[in-house]
């Protein structure tokens, strides 16, 4: 399939070491990076790339921001792991400040996003049994069709992507799919008393960049609350000023019960998730009921805290609301046949590919990597753009021409 490029022996050599020793369990673009900074990414032969994924987001604050790899040499050489067996002095600190830049009362902290996924329906299990009263082991956690939320057991069991679920059940049970976008059907769902949970994204990023409708939001916020149910909102793609508001929530000012975020919590440094919510959610876990060796480390409390910090330093949702104007905008001026639908918010976007050839949106990627941009299909006909949030106007309009040049290519 990467017929249509020639790569250097270097590169070549790279992906065959991962070919011949590693999982098969991805298919990158094939490109071979080194180095990073802001915007840009370097391959082995030093050429220069814009990177229009972000690692999925987590890269918002722009690769090696200096204060976050400064805040981590510093705690590195300080102290990075004491499990919870025993305290930190950074913990504390950090759950302070997570928790009053978020208000909730508290925060649970873990690794990965989809851990925090996992954490966020224990918890609303456990709420359902010991506050809402849900008999033993009957309750149920509502999601909506086309969801992403990791690769565990759990998080497959609500998939609706085969390519996620097929030949690895059986699930778990408990778990019911309803339609995204669909007040309706949330509503139907919820007549049912044994729910203690809506887990749901405010745009549904790996679906490829699905924006509901206005009103969705404040529409799943209203339903919860009548029906005395937990509205569990994974921002662990949306979140940490992405779509242009510190979270996608704040677009219809709205507050899940249960925030889960992930990904740009360490700006792209090292795997960090976290849960908030408020007592009556959180304290109906106790000690020795969920846990994680890692999670809340002194190394991930020094440089969550300092990449949060620069979100707000920067402005970064300010530059993310007005530089994705831009770049719809700019995109539409492109008026290509190929594109039928850009859709998003703030950096969050995507193009739907319109082409005979079911391979098209591949191909324009690695005319895209040929042309200088790093972007990365999802389900087949969609190309997400999503640079960091640092990006400046004279990178976007450079960037769209590297899109307009690639898309001529097709
Ligand atoms: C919305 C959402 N939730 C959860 C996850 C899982 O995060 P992780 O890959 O860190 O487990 C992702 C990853 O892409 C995501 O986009």
């Amino acid at each position: 399939m990467n017929s249509s490029i020639s790569l250097t022996e270097q590169t070549q050599h790279f992906i065959d070491l991962e070919q011949k020793f590693g999982a098969h369990n991805y298919h990158p673009i094939p490109v071979v990076l080194s180095r990073g900074k802001g915007v840009f990414v370097w391959d082995v032969d030093d050429k220069k790339y814009y990177d229009f994924l972000s690692g999925y987001s987590a890269v918002n604050q722009g690769h090696c921001h200096p204060r976050i790899i400064e805040a981590l040499i510093e705690q590195a050489q300080k102290l990075t792991l004491t499990s919870r067996a025993f305290h930190s002095s950074l913990l504390g600190e950090y759950e302070q400040l997570i928790s009053s830049y978020f208000g909730y009362d508290k925060v649970l902290p873990m690794n990965t996003g989809v851990e925090a996924g996992e954490t966020a329906i224990k918890l609303a299990r456990r709420w359902g049994y010991k506050v809402k009263g849900i008999p033993t082991n009957q309750a149920k956690i509502i999601f909506a069709t086309g969801n992403f939320w990791g690769r565990t057991l759990a998080a497959i069991s609500s998939s609706t992507d085969p390519s996620s679920y097929e030949n690895f059940g059986p699930f778990m049970p408990g778990f019911e799919l309803i339609a995204y976008n669909d007040l309706n059907a949330l509503e139907s769902a919820l007549q049912d008393k044994n729910v203690a949970g809506f887990m749901f994204e405010p745009i549904q990023g790996e679906a490829g960049v699905v924006v509901p409708d206005e009103g969705y939001l404040s529409g799943i916020r209203n339903l919860c609350s009548q029906y005395n149910v937990l509205m569990i909102a994974d921002e662990i793609q949306t979140g940490l000023a992405r779509t242009g508001k510190m979270l996608a929530c704040d677009h219809e000012n709205v507050r899940p019960d249960i925030l889960i975020l992930g990904k740009a919590l360490s700006g792209g440094v090292l795997p960090i998730s976290a849960v908030l919510a408020d007592d009556e959610i959180m304290l109906t876990i106790q000690p020795g009921e969920h846990g994680s060796t890692y999670g809340g480390n002194p190394l991930a409390c020094a440089v969550a805290m300092t990449a949060l910090q620069v979100l707000k330093d920067e402005k970064m949702e300010n530059n993310a609301e007005s530089m994705g104007i831009l770049f719809r905008n700019e995109i539409k001026k492109l008026d290509s046949p190929f594109i039928e639908l850009i859709r998003g918010k703030g950096l969050l976007n995507a193009i739907v590919i319109k082409h005979k050839n079911p391979e098209a949106s591949w191909e324009l990627c690695l005319s895209l990597k040929e042309n200088g941009l790093l972007a990365k299909p999802t389900h087949g006909d969609k190309i997400r753009f999503a640079p960091p949030l640092i990006i400046n106007e004279d990178q976007i309009l450079e960037a769209v021409a590297i899109i307009g040049k690639s898309l001529a290519t097709l």
